[in-house]
């Protein structure tokens, strides 16, 4: 591992960040700790993911989905496992969440195995059915479908600005 947090740079991917986040997404979706994602899917919504760079090496990636029924997803949230542990992953939640406000979304949620994560930056565990269906369009994908045992967390954005 190289790098300490305060040598990363968050920033919207770009088309030629793509083959390193479909590396690192993958690497987690073999293990079925989140969704794969195709190359053709990332390229058509390149424009709802952030990177962070260490040295211009790409070793996180987050989705910030556009808002279905009110509510924006935070979706494929993936360190490289050589880079955990250093609070990539809390900076690039708090920089979508402030991408998020800038963009004017007013509600976050994402459908997560490690809750703490969310909950230690002021997110809040809902009930998963409280979600309407038409925010279940990646869980359609999911081989877990059936049997889910991801916990739902939200953010109020409308809080923020107050
Ligand atoms: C979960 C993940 C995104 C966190 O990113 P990270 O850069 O390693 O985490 P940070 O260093 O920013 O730590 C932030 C907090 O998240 C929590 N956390 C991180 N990984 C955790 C884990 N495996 N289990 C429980 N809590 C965890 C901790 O509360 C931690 O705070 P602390 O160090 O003060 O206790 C990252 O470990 C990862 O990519 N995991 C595998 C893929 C995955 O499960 N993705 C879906 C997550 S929603």
């Amino acid at each position: 591992m190289e790098g300490s947090s305060s040598s990363i740079i968050i920033l919207p991917a770009h088309s030629h960040h793509i083959r390193s986040i479909k590396r690192i997404i993958s690497y987690y979706a073999k293990q079925e700790m989140m969704l794969e994602r195709s190359v053709a899917e990332l390229e058509h919504h390149i424009d709802e993911y952030f990177v962070a760079l260490i040295n211009n090496k790409v070793v996180g990636c987050m989705g910030l989905s556009k808002p279905t029924a009110g509510l924006s997803e935070i979706k494929s949230v993936a360190i490289d496992s050589d880079y955990q542990g250093l609070g990539i992953g809390v900076k690039l939640l708090q920089y979508c969440e402030a991408q998020a406000i800038e963009r004017n979304y007013k509600t976050l949620f994402a459908l997560t195995y490690i809750p703490t994560y969310f909950t230690r930056v002021g997110w809040r565990i809902i009930t998963k059915e409280l979600l309407p269906h038409k925010i279940w369009n990646d869980c359609m994908q999911c081989p877990k479908y059936y049997n889910c045992t991801e916990i739902a967390v939200c953010k109020d954005l409308t809080e923020e600005k107050l």
